[in-house]
């Protein structure tokens, strides 16, 4: 399995508060990676790392073989396109001036907007279901609409890799399984390598094809669903008994929490 972006050895901390030491990690290319693992133990921060918002004290983060420092910022915004986790927009501004953010790394001084900016433009909004929202100030929608139209910027920036932190946040249960049929279909069918955290263990084993589980900052298993998300995993990683089954018709893992590791 080839891994064009990867954190090698790194060292990631807030000033005096060090989350990860040593963390080694590859994003496998043109797989759907689903990033798992208790509040706070560090999904976020390896993600910022991974998309060059958090440079690691020690350590490289490199994408095909080079180090993310070494890029221009529009050349690293082709390549990886982020979501995080919150974002505030600008005041006042427009979903469809949002959604047009996203092309900004591909507009060269002085050069009008093209036809393919127009063309991605309108792509990511239909994909995310916001066209009829194009008009109205971000800072008035409801959570689940801000989420799609943040969503909706990030893919019209039309990146190879596109890393989504919490991209299911704030969505009910008909616009998570569109969010994430999109991300499949991304990763399917346009062969873009796709990373996104989820705290949903049952949408992470039917979408993702390769899952990193963390805690207390460090990866503790990695690999397909029905080899990482296991009974033993999720005791130790969420502290949760859980019965494993397996869903008939696409035959991954599905958990059934019982209760809390220790209390009957
Ligand atoms: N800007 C910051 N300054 C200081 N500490 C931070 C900062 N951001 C995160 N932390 C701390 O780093 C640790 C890891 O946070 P992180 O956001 O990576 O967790 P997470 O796994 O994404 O959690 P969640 O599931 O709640 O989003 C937490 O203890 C958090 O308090
Ligand atoms: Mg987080």
């Amino acid at each position: 399995m080839t891994a064009t972006l990867m954190a090698d050895a790194v060292e990631l901390a807030y000033d005096e508060r060090v989350i990860s030491t040593d963390l080694t990690v590859g994003i496998p290319e043109h797989e759907f990676t689903v990033v798992i693992g208790p509040n706070a133990c560090g999904k976020s921060t390896l993600l910022k790392a991974l998309a060059r918002l958090l440079p690691p004290r020690d350590g490289h983060v490199t994408l095909d073989g080079r180090d993310v420092k070494a890029f221009g910022s529009k050349e690293f915004a082709r390549a990886l396109a982020l979501l995080p986790q919150s974002s505030q927009a600008p005041a006042g501004i427009s979903v469809s001036d949002l959604v047009a953010r996203g092309r900004f790394p591909h507009q060269r001084f002085l050069q009008q907007w093209s036809a393919a900016d127009e063309a991605a433009i309108a792509r990511a909004m239909t994909a995310t279901g916001v066209d009829e929202l194009a008009l109205r100030p971000v800072d008035e929608l409801s959570g689940g609409q801000r989420q799609r139209a943040w969503l909706a910027m990030v893919l019209a920036q039309d990146a190879p890799i596109t890393v989504l932190d919490e991209p299911t946040t704030f969505l009910d249960i008909a616009h998570q399984i569109e969010v994430l049929d999109l991300c499949e279909s991304l990763h399917a069918e346009g062969g873009r390598t796709i990373v996104a955290v989820l705290h949903d263990l049952n949408q992470a084993a039917r979408y993702g094809t390769h899952i990193i589980a963390m805690k207390d900052g460090e990866v503790v298993a990695e690999g397909v669903p029905d080899e990482v998300i296991t009974v033993d995993l999720v005791a130790e990683v969420f502290g949760v008994r859980a019965r494993i089954l397996v869903e008939p018709e696409s035959g991954s893992p599905f958990v059934m929490p019982l209760g809390l590791v220790g209390r009957p």
